[in-house]
């Protein structure tokens, strides 16, 4: 889950690098580095420093390297070794004549090591990266070139890497592998640029290419080579980037999450965009499991980790409510391993923002072994997690930057509703009517999530008026249970505080003993309907309420039951029980990125934490 960055081309390539490394800080913050191709001199010149970009700027300074025209970048989130300067990357060869940067995690490398030392060369860093480097150059001082040199050396690596090298006595010219960890690459005019992700060179092109596996490339100013480990010539799939630099900058918020939960009403629109005809039938072109197939499936499993999971339970009341095909839902981390049970009919449903997370990606493996359908519900165009399942429906919530999942969460709600709507038309378990008028209902979503957005002054003030609060509680029902997960889920990984959601009907059994004076407890309120739901949340809220806790109500409009037993109420638009969790799920995110800028945290970039999390 770190960061790359690799450029040939005219312009100086620090400062490429470096603008590179800022829009890939989310994938990691431990340390930063840079290594470039000091041509004159014929050496390796490079920088590196723990912690953020920042310190890595400042210690370059305004003179910076040497000029020069090809290098390599890297932003850290640690695996193997402590975030100090010696284990960030790059890393050198013994001789310093190659530079590596690397993503994921050499499973080898212990015995890789030792036979390097016993070898004589002396490996200074902890890190599992830094083998790679001196095989590479062993592999150059014989006689090979960097091409062949990273073939030979990737058949010999175990593990999830994108691994990518300079070499000083060839400098015009990056080398890149990827196994497992993301890797793209951008055809600039006259440059050329390798990343973990086209937000690093969008600025500059948006004409991208897309490796697959076990690939290796090549890149010079005038273009891109791929072959395979075996050295074999191949290709990687070329695709325009259909996105700009401005949706991935700030628009004049303090952080980049704040401006994606305001992006949210957009994200929702988009991803609903083109998924049905004018009379409310269902679209889904995209979905490549044929209509007889699906109609076959009798069980449906869906995996994902952290935020994606939380729309995984929200998808299961969704898909047994329309279609009645009994649906599980599981952390991708927890699945493989207790021997699930898959046969051909079973559709595994996998929701990832990232489409890079290492836990759902071997969850997809798994599960296509044991011959299950795969589709993906994902945000991020050409990553493995799509491409190594047999369907994908792409969210369409745009970059999401900060580490914190928003927009993303909801756009994959989005496309869980379509899925279950689409499942029940194929199947005929909703008469067509009954499907349009749930998509009407979506399709006024936008305006029901700008609406409680304008109330975000509101949620402001509740998060000043609680600030000093060390623990916070979150209450739901039904569909409101994963909002309750979710919104818990926000403010721990932003405000580091303890925060816990908890099943309504659940809370007399145990956890009630938590209650005490003046906690507060966010109550997410079901719509007052025919069914007995909104009744029980009412008691569980007098229960709490009994025992002195702060009732922080979600509820919608004109609830006047919920009146009496609340301390603080916002208010949501009259919707659905099911597609209330896409209008809940605000006023907790607005609150819990409140709390931690009043709390003085990074809100961007959590402690700990990555965007993407490409190792299980
Ligand atoms: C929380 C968050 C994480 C991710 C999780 C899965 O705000 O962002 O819990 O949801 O790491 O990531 P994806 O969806 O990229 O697979």
């Amino acid at each position: 889950m770190c960061g790359i960055v690799g450029y040939v081309g005219p312009r100086q390539a620090q400062d490429v690098i470096v603008e590179g490394l800022r829009r890939l800080e989310y994938r990691g913050y431990d340390s930063a580095g840079v290594a470039v191709v000091d041509e004159a001199a014929g050496l390796i010149a490079s920088d590196k420093r723990a912690g953020k970009l920042a310190n890595l700027e400042k210690a370059l300074g305004v003179d910076g390297l040497p000029a020069a025209t090809t290098g390599i970048g890297h932003t850290r989130w640690a695996t193997h070794g402590a975030p100090n300067d010696v284990n960030a990357h790059p890393h050198l060869g013994a001789e310093a004549r190659v530079a590596v940067v690397h993503n994921g995690i050499i499973e080898n490398f212990a015995a890789l090591r030792t036979a390097l030392e016993n070898e004589g060369h002396r490996l200074v860093s902890e890190t599992d990266t830094e083998v790679a480097a001196h095989l590479l150059e062993r592999a150059v001082a014989d006689g090979a070139d960097l091409t062949s040199a990273m073939e030979e050396v990737c058949g010999r690596l175990e593990g999830a890497f994108t691994l990518v090298a300079i070499d000083s006595q060839d400098p015009d010219r990056v080398v890149a592998a990827r196994r497992n960890s993301p890797l793209v690459v951008g055809m600039g005019d006259g440059e050329t640029f390798l990343a973990s992700d086209v937000a690093a060179f969008i600025e500059h092109t948006r004409d991208a290419l897309e490796l697959g596996q076990d690939q290796v490339v090549t890149i010079t100013r005038d273009g891109v080579e791929v072959t395979t480990f075996d050295g074999e010539p191949s290709e990687g799939l070329h695709y325009v980037v259909d996105w700009d630099l401005s949706a991935a900058e700030k628009g004049g918020y303090d952080w980049f999450m704040r401006k994606e939960i305001f992006e949210q009403p957009r994200a929702v629109a988009d991803s609903l965009l083109g998924r049905h005809t004018e009379d409310g039938a269902l679209q889904l072109d995209e979905v490549r499991i044929t209509e007889d197939e699906l109609r076959d499936i009798d069980k449906i499993i869906v995996i994902a980790c952290g935020t994606s999971f939380y729309a995984g339970l929200v998808a299961k009341y969704a898909i047994e409510h329309w279609t009645r095909i009994p649906c599980e839902v599981e952390l991708a981390s927890e699945f493989r391993y207790r021997d699930p049970i898959l046969t051909r009919d079973t559709l595994v449903v996998a929701i990832s923002q990232s489409g890079e997370t290492a836990d759902t990606l071997m969850a997809i493996r798994y599960a296509r072994s044991q011959r299950a359908k795969v589709l993906a519900i994902c945000n991020s165009n050409g990553s493995t997690i799509p491409r190594e399942s047999d369907a994908v429906i792409y969210t369409h919530a745009g970059p999401e930057i900060g580490v914190a999942s928003t927009k993303g969460y909801l756009t994959q709600l989005v496309a869980c509703y379509l899925l279950a709507l689409y499942l029940a038309q194929v199947r005929g378990t909703r008469f067509g009517d009954e499907i349009a008028t749930i998509v009407r209902e979506l399709e006024e979503m936008p305006q029901h999530i700008q609406h409680v957005l304008d109330g975000s002054d509101a949620v402001y003030d509740l998060a000043r008026r609680y600030v000093d609060h060390r623990s916070v509680l979150f209450l739901g029902r039904h569909a409101g249970y994963p909002v309750a997960l979710e919104g818990a889920l926000k403010l721990k990984e932003l405000a580091y505080i303890h925060a816990e959601g908890f099943a309504a009907g659940e809370l007399k059994h145990g956890p009630i003993a938590l209650i005490e004076e003046g906690l507060p407890v966010f109550c997410v309120v079901p719509p007052r309907g025919r069914d007995q739901l909104h009744a029980k949340m009412l008691s569980g809220i007098q229960e709490v309420k009994a025992r002195g806790a702060r009732t922080l109500c979600l509820a919608e409009e004109d609830d006047d039951a919920i009146t009496p037993y609340a301390d603080e109420i916002v208010r949501l638009p009259k919707v659905s029980t099911l597609l209330q969790p896409l209008l809940a799920v605000v006023p907790l995110q607005l609150f819990a990125c409140e709390l931690a800028t009043l709390l003085g945290h990074d809100v961007d970039q959590p402690r700990n934490l990555a965007k993407s999390v490409t190792v299980e």
